[in-house]
């Protein structure tokens, strides 16, 4: 664990045994639960995690209250909460550490939440390939139910909850809630049409509350201390902490959880700056999908408006920084690859123009491009930008287009020269 500003959701993260339910409760565990389903309303629970301004940490910044007060209670179809635990973002690792050190903070999330909305099933979708959390998720749910924390009569309420963790197959798609709930179903995860919202109709066509694991695990926090209290941290807009990931050539990543609205530059600080001897070039301020920002961009707030008025988005607050060291065409092929490779393959400009896109950077990547690719590039990127069924899509063109933004002088030296030769310290590192 790293330094951190508002120790809330990684307080516990080096205390030994974090991870057991007798530590959790130890350290007042499950007391926030408690409270909730034994001292509120539902309608007030939601109505206080609305005051505190949560916004959802999976990327797109949603109120949380809000989101669970689209539930319409008056179907008398089941209620369900799905919890996104799908972190597939390039650089984005802060679920992950949370679920494996802190578990038992999200199922109280849980609790809580489906208390709130009314929903007696919670299904938690884990990436499949983090095997580790899953299983430090799994037993934290068995010890719930062993200590009476999940099942029958909740506190001694009469409230039942269970949970499902369900592991996902490896494929990034299913962050996306539509595609994640068609996965969940047992069908091939591919995104869905909206409107309607899962609020609407979601996992079995019934009423479902799609959250992000961070969000919920904010919740209990939010219970004991109150909405005035998480509100003080944070911007106007963009209230109360949240945990950045910082990676790439600094001298010391990992997750940092601090206010809303801290900059680039703070974190950087925190994370010992860019390794010795060398300079920052360009990092992303929410994970690959969000467009690239460069050193002018260190002081800008990371929260959702700051980044948006500086022309990018906070995304999954994924810092990723790359010195003068890295080939900026380079990293955008590594990307752009992944991207294609995940494509679902639902919608044509999305399949197709990921494939077009990669053959132009690769040619471009190995010096072999041709007069007038960086424009083919950008017209094959305006050809698939907001054309495409999900946002797979924009994210991958945000990266490319902000990329030749920035660096296009670099781009353009792909019609003669291969980046190997530009950066040499990349061929030590392919070779
Ligand atoms: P969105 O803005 O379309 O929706 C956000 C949430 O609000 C959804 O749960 C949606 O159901 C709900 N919502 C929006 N309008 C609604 C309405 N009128 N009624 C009811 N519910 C409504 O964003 P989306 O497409 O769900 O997520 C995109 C974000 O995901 C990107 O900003 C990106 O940063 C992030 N992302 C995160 C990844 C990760 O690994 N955590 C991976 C890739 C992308």
């Amino acid at each position: 664990m790293t330094d951190t500003l508002t120790p809330i959701l990684t307080k516990d993260w080096d205390t030994p045994d974090s991870w057991k339910l007798d530590t959790y409760v130890r350290g007042g565990g499950y007391d926030a639960a408690r409270k909730a389903l034994t001292t509120m309303k539902s309608p007030e629970v939601i109505d206080l995690v609305k005051a505190s301004g949560l916004r959802g940490r999976g990327g797109a910044g949603f109120p949380t209250g809000m989101k669970w007060s689209f539930i319409p209670q008056d179907n008398p179809k089941p209620k369900y909460l799905v919890v996104n635990c799908d972190e597939s973002e390039p650089g984005t690792c802060k679920d992950m550490p949370m679920l494996i050190a802190t578990p038992h903070t999200l199922l109280e999330g849980i609790i809580i939440a489906c208390y709130a909305v009314n929903a007696h099933h919670a299904f938690i979708f884990c990436r499949g390939e983090v095997l580790h959390a899953i299983r430090r998720l799994s037993q934290a749910v068995r010890e719930a139910y062993d200590k009476g924390y999940l099942g029958k009569d909740l506190f001694g309420t009469g409230y039942d909850l269970d949970i499902v963790v369900h592991s996902g197959a490896g494929a990034y798609i299913c962050g996306e809630e539509t595609a994640l709930l068609s996965a969940l179903e047992g069908h091939r995860g591919q995104p869905r049409l909206r409107p309607p919202f899962p609020a609407v109709e979601g996992l079995y066509a019934c009423p479902t509350v799609v959250n992000n694991a961070e969000s919920i695990a904010s919740v209990p926090a939010i219970v004991r201390n109150g909405a005035e209290w998480y509100q003080s941290m944070g911007t106007e807009k963009s209230k109360g902490a949240t945990i950045y990931s910082l990676s790439g050539h600094v001298k010391r990543p990992g997750q940092f959880e601090a206010p809303l609205g801290i900059t680039f530059r703070q974190i950087l600080e925190l994370g010992g700056g860019v390794r010795d001897g060398h300079q920052l070039k360009f990092f992303t301020p929410g994970g690959s999908s969000t467009p690239m920002f460069t050193p002018e961009q260190l002081d800008v707030p990371l929260d959702y408006e700051g980044v948006s008025a500086a022309g990018s988005i906070l995304g999954t607050k994924a810092l990723q920084v790359f010195d003068e060291t890295t080939s900026v065409v380079r990293t955008t092929l590594r990307w752009t690859e992944f991207y294609k490779h995940e494509s679902c393959g639902k919608c044509t400009p999305c399949r197709e123009g990921s494939w077009w896109l990669v053959q132009t950077l690769r040619n471009l990547e190995a010096g072999k491009g041709q007069e007038g690719d960086v424009d083919k590039l950008l017209d094959v990127c305006d050809n698939v930008s907001m054309k495409s069924f999900c946002t797979l899509a924009d994210g991958f063109v945000a990266c490319i287009t902000s990329a030749i933004k920035h660096f296009r002088s670099e781009f353009e030296a792909g019609y003669h020269t291969p980046a190997w030769e530009l950066f040499p310290y990349e061929k030590s590192a392919l070779f």
